[in-house]
């Protein structure tokens, strides 16, 4: 069998993550969380000072870290300059950041051949969680899923993963404003493939959502 590559795309608190690390677990494959990789050259910019609304000086800098991602999806990892960031990404402060770092081409530019390295080293086959992964990373994926959700289920969500620490309201102002910019910019966007499946989380639990995908991925293999 040919390895199977997974795209899972869609805006945040669809529950992308939690669905790409069961789906990876469930059927023998590796897991690659693309937006963990831009929050962790975000979080080396805002360490070393670099001005993140200032895309030139952003694009200066988007060489210098080294970043390695671990694609076990039971306990995937990930490092900047061999520091552990796994923490330190998902901070507020770095999720404010993030739009306007991985909105620079030269930074999609490095990210994109880290990913394509490590779907290139999955023998078994990979599930790749993003934005643009069905539409620019890996446009021949074997199958492509859009996850969507109400902006109120979504914020809902999310707002639980804080523990209640921000407002939903807060939190669904956020959510919006991320995934219009993450939608709205020239590099890339947040975007649904013409091949993607598109899943509506909203009236599904969790459980419900990796059973629809397993048995789509398991149709193509
Ligand atoms: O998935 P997560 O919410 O951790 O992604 C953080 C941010 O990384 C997104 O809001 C987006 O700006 C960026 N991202 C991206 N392309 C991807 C994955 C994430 O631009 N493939």
């Amino acid at each position: 069998v040919n390895p199977v590559i997974v795209a899972i795309d869609g805006p945040s608190g669809t529950g992308k993550s939690s669905t790409s690390r069961a789906v990876a677990d469930k059927l023998g494959l590796r897991y690659l969380d693309t937006g963990a990789m831009y929050r962790a050259i975000t979080w080396w910019m805002l360490s070393n000072g670099v001005d993140v609304n200032d895309p030139v000086a952003v694009a200066d800098q988007a060489g210098k870290p080294t970043l390695v991602s671990g694609t076990d999806p039971t306990a995937p990892t990930i490092t900047v300059d061999g520091l552990d960031a796994a923490g330190p990404i998902r901070t507020q402060e770095v999720t404010a950041a993030v739009s306007a770092v991985s909105a620079v081409p030269e930074v999609r530019a490095r990210l994109v051949e880290l990913q394509r390295a490590a779907v290139a080293t999955a023998t078994d086959g990979i599930v790749v969680e993003g934005r643009d992964i069905g539409t620019t990373v890996l446009p021949a994926a074997g199958v492509k899923i859009f996850l969507t959700a109400s902006a109120e289920a979504r914020a809902a969500r999310r707002s639980g993963e804080l523990n209640g620490s921000v407002s939903v309201a807060a939190t669904q102002a956020a959510l919006i404003q991320r995934d219009a910019a993450d939608s709205s910019r020239v590099a890339s966007p947040l975007a649904k493939a013409a091949d993607a499946i598109e899943v509506d989380t909203t009236e599904l639990t969790l459980t419900q959502v990796i059973e629809n995908i397993v048995a789509l991925v398991e149709e193509k293999r």
